[in-house]
């Protein structure tokens, strides 16, 4: 490699070495026309590329960074967690201090397992289900984001959304045969699934605000129609709450819509941007868990010191009650800003918030489930993306994404963006 590079040269280079020049699909621009921007370092709430340009970022590594890139103190817990070395394989104190500290957040856990992503945590928690309840089929929504292992690939929104024309390449029909589609915000379609499938469905899963066919929040009773439903049928109700998690309140949407979930998928801001995720749930359903029960789930660098000791750092941060009163403040002022900038647009946008999660819709249709959400105008999303980035402002290169509003963000930088999405939107409507 050269010494000097810039984006564009080092995309070239990447691609020569790496499958598509990136190793997650939804980093490559493709989508939106353009190769990759690389980065060189993050400050609080901006991201600085290797061509020295500075962009306000509201991609936020996909969720994890709420407080901003390179915070002190979760810098200072990486380094004197490494200081003592960097994996063991073996017990560590930090690991129930984890627990514990999770099970503050989400009192619906009795007991936490610690992974590295949290592809790993759907993909467990799903096994448990069908262990605990000895029953086969899962319920997915269409469009919900569950990772990418091959049971939930299918009707899978974000990169899977953005990228794949002919869904499933690689993924047997055997492996989804035994994942069941229902429609996001219709619980007819669940309680249809249930009745044709009478006591064979382990688990439903879902997403309690969809992020990854942009945000979409639950309609009034459908969470707790699920919670019913569930109850009713003897199926599990697991709510993956990777990116909601610590993020829409402290406790997450089971916090702010008062469901309590038999299990719960966590990932993202619970590593501080170190790799990781975590499920749990009821004790009797976890205690199914290898060393206890039959149900086999084990990882080499499940509940790493590094991730840990940042992750730990994270949680400190955010049981400070200012923390989430800044955020509450920036996101308020960003989603009225934009709010005011689309009602003009009606006719073409659509805006959906909760908290500091939030999605423009290119489309004229009211955007409640994946459908809606796939009729958007991807196109011109693209050129509003490549507006919004000429202005300084880093947005998800994919229509189908959240826009992640941080404690670290400056009323000034929320300004700042109002200005660039208003003068953004006047260029490409
Ligand atoms: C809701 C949700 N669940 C699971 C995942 C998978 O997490 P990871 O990318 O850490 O495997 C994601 C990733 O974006 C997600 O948004």
């Amino acid at each position: 490699m050269s010494r000097y590079q810039t984006s564009e040269t080092l995309f070239q280079e990447a691609c020569r070495h790496i499958p598509g020049g990136v190793n997650s699909p939804v980093r490559a621009f493709k989508s939106v026309g353009m190769s990759p921007i690389y980065i060189d370092r993050g400050v609080k709430g901006h991201l600085i590329d290797v061509d020295g340009n500075e962009y306000i970022d509201f991609v936020s590594s996909w969720g994890p960074h709420i407080l901003g890139h390179a915070h002190p103190d979760i810098l200072e817990a990486i380094n004197t967690t490494a200081a003592k070395g960097t994996s063991f394989g073996a017990c560590i104190p930090l690991e129930i201090e984890m627990a514990e500290t999770v099970k503050e957040f989400f009192p619906s856990m009795d007991l936490v397992r610690m992974v590295n992503s949290g592809t790993e945590a759907t993909m467990s928690a799903v096994r448990l289900a069908r262990g605990y309840t000895e029953r086969p089929l899962i319920i997915k929504f269409d469009g919900c984001y569950h990772g990418h292992s091959d049971a939930f690939l299918v009707q899978a929104g974000s990169g899977v959304q953005t990228f794949t024309s002919v869904q499933n390449n690689g993924v047997t029909k055997s492996a989804v045969s035994e994942t069941l589609i229902a429609n996001f915000n219709d619980l007819d379609s669940v309680r249809a699934l249930f009745q044709k499938y009478p006591d064979r469905i382990a688990a439903v899963i879902l997403e309690p605000i969809m992020g990854n066919m942009g945000v979409i929040p639950p309609e009034e009773g459908f969470l707790t129609g699920l919670r019913e439903l569930t109850r009713a049928e003897g199926a599990l109700l697991i709510f993956d709450e990777v990116i909601t998690g610590f993020r829409v309140m402290r406790g997450g949407a089971q916090e702010l819509y008062g469901i309590r979930p038999d299990l719960t998928c966590l990932g993202k801001i619970i590593g501080g941007g170190l790799p990781v995720g975590a499920f749990g749930g009821r004790r009797e359903i976890m205690s199914k868990l290898s060393p206890d029960g039959a149900v086999y789930q084990a990882g080499t660098l499940s509940g790493n010191p590094l991730a840990l000791g940042a992750g730990l750092a994270m949680l400190r941060l955010l049981s400070d009650p200012a923390t989430y009163r800044t955020l509450g403040e920036r996101s308020r002022q960003f989603a009225d800003g934009v709010r005011r900038i689309v009602e003009p647009y009606r006719d073409r946008l659509q805006y959906n918030a909760v908290g500091s999660l939030s999605t423009i819709f290119f489309t004229s249709r009211m955007v409640r489930d994946a459908d809606s959400s796939r009729s958007c105008d991807t196109e011109t999303y693209a050129r509003y993306f490549r507006q919004m980035i000429d202005r300084g402002i880093y947005i998800a290169p994919s229509q189908f994404e959240a826009t992640f509003v941080s404690a670290a963000h400056t009323a000034e930088d929320i300004d700042r963006t109002l200005t660039a999405i208003e003068e953004s939107l006047a260029a490409v409507l």
